[in-house]
């Protein structure tokens, strides 16, 4: 069920996203390099989250596209930035060398901006939606995607390399950096699906839970993943110093972990008046990829 969702909704995301940087045409060199980070590849496991919580509640996907279009390019944008030699210096993502190792650091940097900046008008320009839900869109995406959302976790996370810290601080920074574009994901498609605030604060929790699950298990995959089925450099962690929950907890622990977090969001996904197949099928996705 989940491969033909992915499969019907993956090409229109993507057309939608090649077509709109295609279009940013004053600097040629810029356009090619987001387009090199988005084409590089990469799951799309956001935006299938979030239309699958439209389809979850008997609502019109096609609403969806464009803010799921817009998320995407935003975690497009935290790759490149996150890769850059100040941050992890890493060199390889989505299976190929990383932004700043093609286009140079100044580019990579101007791409992240842009791919950050203008993902926005894909969803203030979307005539399927009302006014009044472009504007909470946006402005919920601007609160996960900013200081006191993902980009504040990255600082976190790089404030705390060579330091010990507890789990407590750990889970903040795992929350932020990767959780709330998750967090986006879910209660933006409970928005577009018109539904309640309640319901939009139990996929808030849910959001927490699984992007915390998200972030451990990325965390564990530096440990013990594939490489060429990762598309990314295993070992980052250890090299830049990070405290990770493998670190903290051991494999096992972390493990354990991630399994609890999943198991807090299924009950929370459980107590809502929705169809949950499929996003309960995300979910294990995210748990268990790269086995
Ligand atoms: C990786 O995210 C970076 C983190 C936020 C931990 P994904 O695992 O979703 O990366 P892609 O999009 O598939 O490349
Ligand atoms: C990065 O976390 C999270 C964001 C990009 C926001 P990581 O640094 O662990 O991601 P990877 O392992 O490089 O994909
Ligand atoms: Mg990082
Ligand atoms: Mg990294
Ligand atoms: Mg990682």
């Amino acid at each position: 069920m989940l491969e033909s969702f992915i499969e019907q909704v993956v090409p229109q995301i993507d057309e939608i996203n090649r077509s709109f940087l295609n279009s940013l045409n004053l600097a040629p060199r810029l356009k090619e390099a987001m387009l090199y980070s988005y084409n590089a590849g990469g799951k799309r496991i956001r935006p299938v989250l979030l239309l699958a919580v439209i389809a979850g509640f008997n609502s019109d996907i096609k609403r969806g596209f464009r803010t799921a279009c817009s998320l995407e390019l935003i975690h497009t944008s935290s790759l490149i930035h996150d890769d850059l030699p100040a941050m992890d210096n890493d060199d390889y993502r989505r299976g190929l060398p990383t932004n700043h190792k093609v286009y140079g650091e100044a580019t990579a940097i101007l791409a992240g901006d842009s791919l950050l900046v203008d993902s926005y008008r894909l969803i203030t320009t979307d005539e399927l939606l009302t006014l009044e839900e472009r504007v909470r869109l946006a402005s919920e995406l601007s609160a996960c995607a900013g200081a006191n959302g993902m980009i504040g976790g990255q600082e976190l996370d790089i404030e705390n390399e060579n330091s010990d810290i507890d789990l407590d601080t750990l889970v903040t920074i795992n929350m932020h950096k990767n959780g709330k574009l998750i967090e986006f994901a879910l209660i933006s498609g409970a928005i577009i699906a018109k539904q309640n605030e309640e319901v939009i604060y139990t996929m808030r929790k849910i959001g927490e839970h699984i992007g915390i699950a998200f972030q451990i298990k990325d965390d564990i995959l530096d440990v013990e993943g594939d490489k060429r089925i990762l598309g990314k450099n295993t070992q980052s962690d250890e090299k830049n110093k990070k405290t990770t929950y493998v670190k903290l907890l051991g494999l096992e622990g972390a493990k354990q972990a991630c399994q609890e977090h999943y198991e807090a969001a299924l009950s929370l996904l459980k107590s809502l008046n929705m169809n949950t197949a499929l996003v309960e099928t995300i979910f294990r996705l995210i748990i268990d990829r790269n086995k």
